[in-house]
């Protein structure tokens, strides 16, 4: 298998130390997102998903080494224009709420209040456009609390795609949601990734929809990334990634009551 070079790279980490008192989180972390790709990143509770996130979207600054965005190092920037490159960003991080006291339609266009000066109308035509793309139409004058589980993480969704981001960032899409609704996101992350043509990078601990969604997988462990296509890593002899894989497919077999051995060489052949 080719692997991407750095140029294919929308996002590329290289030698990314970050450390929180005593513990070490990144130790010379590098790893790079395949534009126009959908990335998956996988790792135990605690590995620094979330963290990785932060970085790429300019919230969590390394103690040293580089972050390049379209070739530039988003580590030496300011604020001011670590503000400018979030625009070109869209964020959904894990239990990003709705805002309670505004309906479903008011949510979506937060964004494009704080950021453009669209006319209301203007506003109101891409709000729309996105809540239809997040199979969410007519439920603009709904309030949050008037939604299904599914139904508010596609509207969270559609705001963060609200400002037509080049890289969107999702953490933990699939946390808290029933099999139908993951199988739901799962489907609409794709569709979003081929019709909007997004960088996708989606944390997960769920291996199906991983599995089938990721054009690259980003296992995260003892402060390094270790990536590759899915069938790399599912070849791999990393005890580590062995051990992991094994844990989460005993997880996700036991809730579905499931057997996929079949997806896991090791167990049958070892
Ligand atoms: N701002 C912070 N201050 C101190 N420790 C942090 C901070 N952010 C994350 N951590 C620590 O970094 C590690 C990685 O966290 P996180 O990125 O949330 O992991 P994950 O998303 O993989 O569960 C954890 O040990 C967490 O406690
Ligand atoms: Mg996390």
């Amino acid at each position: 298998m080719s692997k991407p070079t750095a140029q294919e790279f929308r996002i590329a980490f290289d030698g990314v130390d970050l450390r929180r008192g005593e513990r070490c989180i990144f130790d010379g972390l590098s790893c790079g997102f395949p534009r126009g790709r959908i990335s998956v990143v996988l790792g135990a509770s605690g590995a620094g998903k979330s963290t990785l996130i932060r970085m790429i979207g300019g919230l969590q600054k390394p103690d040293s080494g580089s972050i390049r965005l379209a070739g530039q190092d988003i580590t030496a920037f300011s604020e001011r224009e670590l503000f400018k490159i979030r625009d070109r960003i869209g964020m959904l991080f894990q239990g990003g709420a709705l805002l309670d006291s505004m309906t479903v339609a008011e949510n979506v266009a937060l964004p494009l209040c704080e950021h453009t000066r669209l006319s209301d109308a203007d506003i109101q035509a891409e709000v729309n456009r996105r809540l239809v793309a997040v199979g969410l139409a007519e439920t603009g004058h709904l309030y949050p609390r008037e939604l299904s589980g599914g139904m508010s993480r596609r509207a969270a969704l559609a705001r963060a795609i609200v400002m037509d981001p080049e890289i969107l960032l999702v953490d933990e899409p699939f946390s808290g949601l029933d099999p139908i609704n993951v199988r739901r996101i799962e489907m609409l992350l794709v569709d979003l990734n081929q019709h909007l043509d997004l960088t996708l990078i989606v944390t997960s601990h769920h291996m199906a929809s991983s599995l089938r969604m990721a054009d690259r997988l980003i296992f995260m462990v003892d402060g390094i990334a270790i990536a590759g296509s899915p069938a790399d890593l599912l070849k791999s002899e990393d005890e580590r990634i062995v051990e992991f894989l094994n844990a989460e497919s005993d997880r996700f077999a036991e809730r579905h009551e499931l057997d996929v051995t079949p997806l896991l060489r090791r167990r049958g052949d070892a």
